[in-house]
C-alpha cells in the first residue's frame, strides 16, 4: 500500500516488487512502452511528464517506498533501458524470487505453470500428472487473489508432495483483463523458453492441507476486518450516524472499534491541512490508510468525512482491499438544501457570505458516490431510523448482525411517518443492496430479468426463448425464473411481429407468445431479481445510475457470457454472480445485442442468432447447484 501522502495516481513500487522490475502503474494518460531487461518483456508505464524527460535524454529513478534508488529508466536504441541498481536481500520468501533467466539456468526441463490462487484439489491432481513441474506464483500488485506472502505459503505447502519448484514472479495486474493476461502469457514464455507450459483448470475446493491459510486470508464476512466509509456532505448526518453505530456496535460488543470522524481527525491526524483539493486528497488518504491498517488486524474502522471526491474513495477501497478488508460505503445522500437548512455549525451562512473559500457543495464540488453499498437520506427521518437502513444493508450483506430495533425494548418500533415521497431513491437503493448482498445465499430457484428498452423485441426474445431453452433440459427445469422489462416505451404491448415469429419458428409455446405482455421497469423488480441482464450497455448504465447498489448483479448479457467463460464450468448460478464480481468482463458496447426494431426480417435473424448464442453460452451456468 502506498505511502498516504504519495502524490494520487502514482503506484509506489515496493523493493521487493522493483527487485524483479515490476511493472509501474500510474494509471495516468501516459505512453505505454516495452522493453527488455534480463530476458523478460516488461511494460512500464510513466506520467506524461516523466516519459518526456527520458524521451529528452533524461534519466528517471526508480525508487523503494522508503526512497532507496532501485533502478534508472533511460532512453536506449530499441525502447527503454532499465539499468538495476540494488537487489532487495530481505523479505519472505526471498529466496523464490528467481529471473527468468536464473530459473532456466536451475530448473530446464520441466514444465511451467502459472498460478494466482491457493490449489484446488483437481488442480493438483493435475499437476501431479505433468510429472516434473516449476509453479510459478505470480505475486506481483493486483494478481494473486491471497496475499503474495498467503500464496507462497499456499503454493509451497500445496506441491510439498509433488516434484514442483515454486518461484515467485511479482507481475503486476493493471485491471485490464485482457491485457493482463497477455501479459502473463509473455512472462510465462519466457520463464518456460522451449519447454511446456500447462494451464490448469480453476475450480473446486482448495487442497486440505491449505484450507486454514486460506481461511486466514478470507475470513468469513463476520470475523473480516471491516471498514465503514461515511460519506455526504458537511450536516448531512454522516457523523451521527456513524456516532449511533459506534454506540450499536459497543453496546454488542465483540469487535474491535476505532472512529475516524471527519472533523475530529481534522484536529489531530490532519491538523494543518486545508481544504484544498490536495490537501482533502491528502486527509482522505491518511483516513484510508489508517483504516486499512485497522482492517488488517481485524478491526472496525468507523469513518465519517466529508470525502467529495470519487477517485480518493476509490483509492480507500483499495487500500482497504489490499489489507485483506472489507470496504463498506455509505453514502449520506440529505440534499445541500437540507444540509443548508440545517446549518448547525453556521458554515453554510459563512461560506454563502464568502467568508470560507473551497466550501463543498456551495464553491467546491461533491461527486456523488455511483458504489454505494447503501444510500440514505436523512431528511425528516429520526437517526435511528436511518441507521436501519444502514443496519439492515450490513446484515443483509453478512457484515455484522446487531439486530433488528425491533428488538430493542427502549425504542419505537414504526417507522416515523416523516418518509415521503421525496426520499423513494434513498429508500429503494437500501433495499437494492440488500438483495444483492443476499444473491450469493439465496436459495430456491434463481431470478433473472432481462431488460432493453422498450420491451417487446429484445429482452421478450430473451425471457421466452430462456424459459422455452430451460424446459426443454430436464437437468435446469424451472431452476430458473425469468422475466423481462423495458427502460422507456411501450406498456402492455405483445412481442414485436418478426421477433414473435421467430420465437414461433424456434418452437416456443404460442400460448406463452399469446400471454407475454411489456412492462415497463420499475425499481422493486430490480431489487427482486438475482441477476438482471441487459440487451446493450447504456441500459445498464441507465440502471446503474438510478440504483448504484445494484452494481453487483446487473451485467449485459455479453458481459455476463464473457465473464462466465473465465470461470470453471462448474461455478454456476448465485455462486457464479457472486464470483463474477471478482472477475467481471467490461460492460463494453461491442458485444451490445442491438436493437432490430422496425429493421425488417433480416436484422430481426441477425438478433435472434446473437441472442441464441449468447443463451447457449448463458442458460448452462444459471442453474444453481443443489444445496
Ligand atoms: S474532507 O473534504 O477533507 O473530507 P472533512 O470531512 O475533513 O472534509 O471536513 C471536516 C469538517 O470541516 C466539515 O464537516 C466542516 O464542518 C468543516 N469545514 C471547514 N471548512 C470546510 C470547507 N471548506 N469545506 C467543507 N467542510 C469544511
Amino acid at each position: 500500500m502506498p505511502h498516504p501522502d504519495a502524490p494520487a495516481p502514482q503506484h509506489c513500487p515496493t523493493a521487493r516488487e522493483l527487485d524483479d522490475l515490476e511493472l509501474l502503474t500510474t494509471g495516468a494518460a501516459a505512453p505505454i512502452t516495452g522493453f527488455n531487461a534480463a530476458g523478460s518483456p516488461i511494460t512500464l508505464d510513466l506520467p506524461e511528464d516523466l516519459a518526456a524527460q527520458v524521451a529528452q535524454g533524461g534519466r528517471v529513478e526508480l525508487v523503494d517506498p522508503e526512497g532507496l534508488p532501485l533502478a534508472t529508466v533511460s532512453e536506449a536504441a530499441d525502447g527503454w533501458a532499465v539499468e538495476p541498481l540494488t537487489h532487495a536481500e530481505f523479505g519472505p520468501f526471498r529466496d523464490h524470487y528467481l529471473s527468468p533467466a536464473t530459473t532456466r539456468e536451475r530448473h530446464a526441463g520441466r514444465t511451467f505453470v502459472a498460478v494466482t490462487d491457493a490449489l484446488t484439489v483437481a488442480e493438483h491432481r493435475e499437476l501431479a500428472d505433468l510429472g516434473p513441474v516449476v509453479v510459478l506464483a505470480l505475486v506481483g500488485h493486483g494478481t494473486p487473489a491471497l496475499s503474495k506472502v498467503g500464496l507462497l505459503r499456499a503454493t509451497l505447502r500445496a506441491t510439498a508432495d509433488l516434484d514442483a519448484v515454486v518461484v515467485a514472479v511479482p507481475l503486476a495486474g493493471h485491471g485490464d483483463a485482457e491485457a493482463d493476461a497477455d501479459l502473463q502469457r509473455q512472462v510465462l514464455a519466457t520463464y518456460a523458453g522451449p519447454d511446456r507450459i500447462a494451464e490448469l483448470r480453476p475450480g473446486g475446493d482448495v487442497v486440505d492441507s491449505v484450507a486454514d491459510i486460506v481461511r486466514a486470508e478470507r475470513p468469513p464476512r463476520e470475523e473480516q476486518g471491516l471498514v465503514l466509509f461515511f460519506t455526504g456532505l458537511s450536516g448531512s448526518g454522516k457523523s451521527t450516524l456513524a456516532q449511533a453505530l459506534m454506540d450499536r456496535l459497543l453496546e454488542h460488543g465483540g469487535r474491535s472499534l476505532t472512529s475516524l470522524d471527519g472533523d475530529v481527525v481534522r484536529r489531530n491526524l490532519s491538523a494543518g491541512l486545508t481544504f484544498s483539493k490536495a490537501d482533502r486528497e491528502t486527509n482522505i488518504r491518511r483516513i484510508g490508510w489508517v483504516a486499512a491498517e485497522i482492517a488488517r488486524h481485524g478491526g472496525v474502522a468507523v469513518c465519517s468525512p466529508i470525502a467529495p471526491f470519487d477517485e480518493t474513495r476509490q483509492q480507500v477501497r483499495e487500500y482497504v482491499a489490499d489489507a485483506g478488508g472489507a470496504f463498506f460505503l455509505v453514502h449520506v445522500a440529505t440534499p445541500l438544501e437540507e444540509c443548508e437548512r440545517r446549518d448547525r455549525k453556521g458554515l453554510y451562512a459563512k461560506a454563502r457570505r464568502g467568508e470560507i473559500p473551497e466550501f463543498t457543495g456551495i464553491s467546491s464540488p461533491y461527486e456523488e458516490p455511483q458504489d454505494a453499498d447503501v444510500r440514505v437520506d436523512t431528511t425528516g427521518r429520526t437517526i435511528e431510523d436511518a441507521l436501519d437502513d444502514v443496519l439492515d444493508a450490513l446484515r443483509e450483506a453478512g457484515y455484522l448482525d446487531l439486530g433488528s430495533r425491533q428488538a430493542r425494548p427502549t425504542e419505537a418500533p414504526a417507522r416515523p411517518t416523516g418518509v415521503t415521497a421525496s426520499e423513494p431513491a434513498g429508500a429503494h437503493t437500501a433495499h437494492t443492496a440488500h438483495t444483492a448482498h443476499t444473491a450469493h445465499t439465496a436459495s430456491g430457484p434463481l431470478r433473472v430479468l432481462y431488460v432493453c428498452t422498450a420491451n417487446i423485441c429484445r429482452s421478450p426474445y430473451l425471457e421466452l426463448r430462456s424459459r422455452q431453452l430451460q424446459q426443454e433440459d430436464p437437468a435446469t427445469a424451472g431452476r430458473v425464473v425469468f422475466s423481462s422489462a423495458g427502460t422507456h416505451g411501450f406498456r402492455d404491448h405483445g412481442v414485436d411481429e418478426e421477433m414473435a415469429e421467430l420465437l414461433a419458428e424456434r418452437g416456443v409455446d404460442p400460448d406463452d407468445l399469446a400471454g407475454f405482455t411489456s412492462r415497463h421497469i420499475t425499481p422493486e423488480m430490480v431489487t427482486e431479481a438475482d441477476l438482471v441482464l441487459t440487451a446493450e450497455a447504456e441500459h445498464r448504465n441507465l440502471l446503474l445510475r438510478e440504483m448504484p447498489a445494484a452494481f453487483r448483479k446487473v451485467f449485459t448479457v455479453g458481459q455476463f457470457a464473457e465473464t462466465a467463460g473465465r470461470m470453471a464450468d462448474d461455478v454456476i448460478g448465485h455462486d457464479l454472480i457472486a464470483a463474477a464480481n471478482h472477475r467481471r468482463a467490461a460492460a463494453h458496447a461491442a458485444t451490445d445485442i442491438g436493437d432490430p426494431f422496425r429493421q425488417g426480417r433480416e436484422a430481426a435473424e441477425r438478433c435472434a442468432t446473437q441472442i441464441d448464442d449468447l443463451l447457449a453460452v448463458v442458460l448452462p451456468r444459471l442453474a444453481p447447484q443443489e444445496r
